[in-house]
C-alpha cells in the first residue's frame, strides 16, 4: 500500500475507516480521486474497482480527474433553462473546447458543471464564476467572459 493511502487511513479514526470517508479525504486533499488510489483501494479492502468507480459517480462531490483553475457553473434550474442556460453552455463548450463528456478544457483554465437553481431566479438566465454570481448572461457574451479569464490568468502569472 502506498504511504499516502496508508497515512491517509491511519489519520481516521478506526471506527470511521469507511469507504466514504476515506474517499472523502483524498477528494479534501487532491481535488480529485486518481484513478490508480481507487485501483489501490479496491485491492486493500476487496471491494470490486467497479463498485468503486459506482460510488464514485454517484456523488457530484466527487471528481476523478483534476479541475481547471476556474469554475463556471451554469445553472439548468428551470427559469435559467427556459431562457437559454442550454445555449450558454454549448458556447461555453465551444469556446473551451471541451471533449464530448469532459468538463474541464484542455489548457486546464476552466471547469464547467450544470447546477440545479442557486436561488437567484430573478437574474436568470445565470453562471457562477468562481463564486461569483453573473445574471442575465447571454450566449454572445461568452467569448468576451473566457476572454476575461484568459487575461485575469495571464496577468497573475506575469505578476
Ligand atoms: S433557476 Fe437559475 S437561479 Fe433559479
Amino acid at each position: 500500500m502506498s504511504t499516502y493511502l496508508k497515512e491517509l487511513i491511519e489519520k481516521l479514526p478506526e471506527n470511521e475507516r469507511l469507504l466514504i470517508n476515506i474517499l472523502n479525504c483524498v477528494q479534501e486533499e487532491r481535488g480529485f480521486i486518481p484513478q490508480p488510489l481507487l485501483t489501490e483501494l479496491a485491492e486493500r479492502t476487496g471491494v470490486p474497482e467497479s463498485q468503486l468507480h459506482s460510488l464514485v459517480s454517484f456523488f457530484n462531490s466527487f471528481r476523478t480527474k483534476s479541475a481547471g483553475k476556474h469554475r463556471i457553473c451554469v445553472c439548468y434550474g428551470t427559469a435559467c433553462y427556459a431562457r437559454g442556460a442550454p445555449l450558454i453552455y454549448d458556447r461555453l463548450a465551444d469556446e473551451l473546447e471541451l471533449d464530448d463528456g469532459d468538463d474541464t478544457s484542455p489548457d486546464g483554465l476552466v471547469t464547467v458543471e450544470k447546477v440545479y437553481c442557486v436561488g437567484a431566479c430573478n437574474q436568470a438566465p445565470l453562471i457562477v464564476e468562481d463564486g461569483q454570481i453573473k445574471g442575465k448572461i447571454k450566449s454572445y457574451q461568452v467569448p468576451f467572459l473566457i476572454k476575461e479569464l484568459r487575461k485575469k490568468d495571464q496577468d497573475g502569472r506575469n505578476e
